[in-house]
């Protein structure tokens, strides 16, 4: 049984990190900025903060209790149909696989916990 479970934290690395397999927790950050600035900020902001085209993440309704990694997954998968908002429907995201958003995801959540979102 003990010998499964550097076999497990190995596949939790690779899930999360994707090709960044094997970077730090900073690394995973830094890199999820990148990548939300390229594909998320012309919408939802740099650091977050929304814009006339989409949502502040921010906001208390996207803590992880309200909306999970998964529903961010979701999101960029399929696109987002509006119900919070008055931005319009988010369209899917293009080159954005689950991987990237493993570290978008991340990159997210510190900043929402600087923000003291929760
Ligand atoms: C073209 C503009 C646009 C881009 C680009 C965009 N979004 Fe959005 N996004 C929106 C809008 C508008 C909403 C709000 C929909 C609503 O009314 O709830 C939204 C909502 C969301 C939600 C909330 C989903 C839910 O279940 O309520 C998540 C998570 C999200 N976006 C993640 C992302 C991520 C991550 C990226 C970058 C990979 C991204 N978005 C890029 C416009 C955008």
């Amino acid at each position: 049984m003990k010998v499964w479970i550097p076999v497990f934290i190995l596949m939790v690395m690779f899930t999360v990190g994707g090709r960044a397999y094997g970077a730090g927790a900073d690394d995973l950050i830094t890199q999820g900025k990148a990548l939300f600035n390229s594909n998320c900020a012309k919408c939802h902001g740099y650091d977050g903060v929304g814009t006339d085209k989409g949502p502040p993440f921010l906001n208390k309704i996207y803590k992880p209790s309200h909306h999970s990694d998964m529903s961010f997954q979701m999101a960029v998968m399929n696109g987002v149909r509006a119900h919070h908002w008055r931005f319009g429907n988010m369209p899917p995201v293009e080159g954005v696989g689950m991987a990237e958003m493993g570290m978008i995801i991340q990159y997210v959540r510190s900043i929402q916990k600087e923000a003291g979102i929760y």
